[in-house]
């Protein structure tokens, strides 16, 4: 039985830092495992310039300290009156490293986002000529549609246009939750990829309701079937070069969370590699974690591996019931729960 396991330092290629205090009190947790990390930019207000980018990666390396190696990588906050010009300065900069797409309402902060992605003409036209990666909450927000169906529905509907339509735009599929968006980016003739979160691995939407409503559980897209989560595993674990590592890790204070009307979000960073590398000793493909964790984003993005390494061992590890204090207390992903295996220090 394999007890410590050495690979390269890995990225996270989906994460929200937030700012202010909660962007002090959770940044630690993303830099002490990953490289480097894809910041979303939905803040209030969103990140749609490279002037609002600069000056969020300065307070986000200000956050993580001088020494930690730590590189943020930017993203710009697409809307109905993104500029092509703007965006493509951004990238040719090294500001931002892709854009994000929300659709309007889909989720937390995505008030401004995208009413009708296929109007975006210039913008798709401008990202697929300079390689800019689109990045996509991939969720329809027609209320007519079943929320456990909104991504199904988005592969039809939205997807399958896109890519007809841009067929050479690189987009990563975030946060995958269904056997068919696995099928879709295992299968696409296109430049495509998803990112995967531990969440989706790990739960399934029983976790959601398990002896009463669950807060800590919810996050958008919202966990689906055990058939699914089968599915997204295996994609995982399956060493394709189109699946990665994204945590999509949503800090909410605790309050926020608990709440008749609760937000969308789980905060995984903390024990983010723990929880992965679970799931892939638990599917027998320990020798898949690097690619997963390590390779298959950059090498998506086009940017270089990293070097250095980590080194997890298997030893019990207890999560925490809560991190932070007062306006940055949150519950993190699997509290009071013990893992497997713990990063070294
Ligand atoms: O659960 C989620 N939380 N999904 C998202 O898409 C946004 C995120 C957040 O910002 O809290
Ligand atoms: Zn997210």
């Amino acid at each position: 039985m394999t007890d410590r396991l050495t690979i390269r330092r890995p990225d996270d290629w989906h994460v929200h830092l937030r700012d202010g205090a909660m962007l002090k009190a959770v940044a630690g947790a993303t830099a002490r495992q990953f490289g480097r990390a894809i910041v979303m930019p939905n803040l209030t207000p969103p990140v749609t310039d490279v002037a609002a980018a600069e000056a969020y990666r300065a307070r986000i390396l200000e956050a993580v300290g001088p020494d930690s190696g730590f590189v943020p990588l930017m993203t710009c906050y697409l809307t109905d009156h993104s500029d092509p010009a703007e965006i493509r300065r951004g990238y040719e900069t090294g500001v931002f490293a892709a854009c994000k797409l929300y659709p309007a309402h889909a989720t937390t902060n995505s008030a401004h986002g995208v009413t009708n992605v296929l109007a975006l003409g210039p913008v798709l036209e401008t990202m697929q000529r300079i390689g800019m990666p689109l990045l996509i909450h991939g969720e329809v927000t027609d209320p007519a549609i079943d929320i456990f169906d909104r991504e199904a529905v988005f592969l039809e509907r939205v997807l399958t246009p896109l890519i007809r339509a841009y067929p050479a735009l690189k987009i990563v599929m975030e946060h995958i939750t269904t056997a068919e968006a696995a099928a879709f980016v295992a299968q696409a003739d296109h430049p495509i990829a998803a990112t995967i979160t531990p969440q989706h691995l790990i739960i399934n939407r029983n976790a959601i309701f398990e002896g009463g409503l669950r807060p800590h559980a919810y996050c958008l897209p919202v966990a689906k079937r055990e058939a699914h989560r089968l599915a997204v595993r295996k994609a995982a674990v399956s060493g394709s070069p189109r699946f990665f590592l994204g945590t999509d890790s949503a800090p909410h204070v605790v309050g926020a969370k608990e709440s008749g009307c609760g937000c969308a979000g789980i905060y995984n960073a903390p024990f983010a590699l723990e929880a992965y590398l679970q799931v892939f000793d638990e599917e027998g493909a320990l020798d898949r974690f690097e690619g997963f964790a390590a390779e298959h984003g950059a090498r998506f993005y086009g940017l270089p591996l990293n070097e250095g390494s980590v080194t997890l061992i298997r030893t019990p590890v207890e999560v925490p019931a809560m991190t932070g204090a007062g306006e940055t207390a949150v519950v993190p992903f699997l509290a009071g729960r013990t893992l497997a295996w713990r990063l070294e220090a």
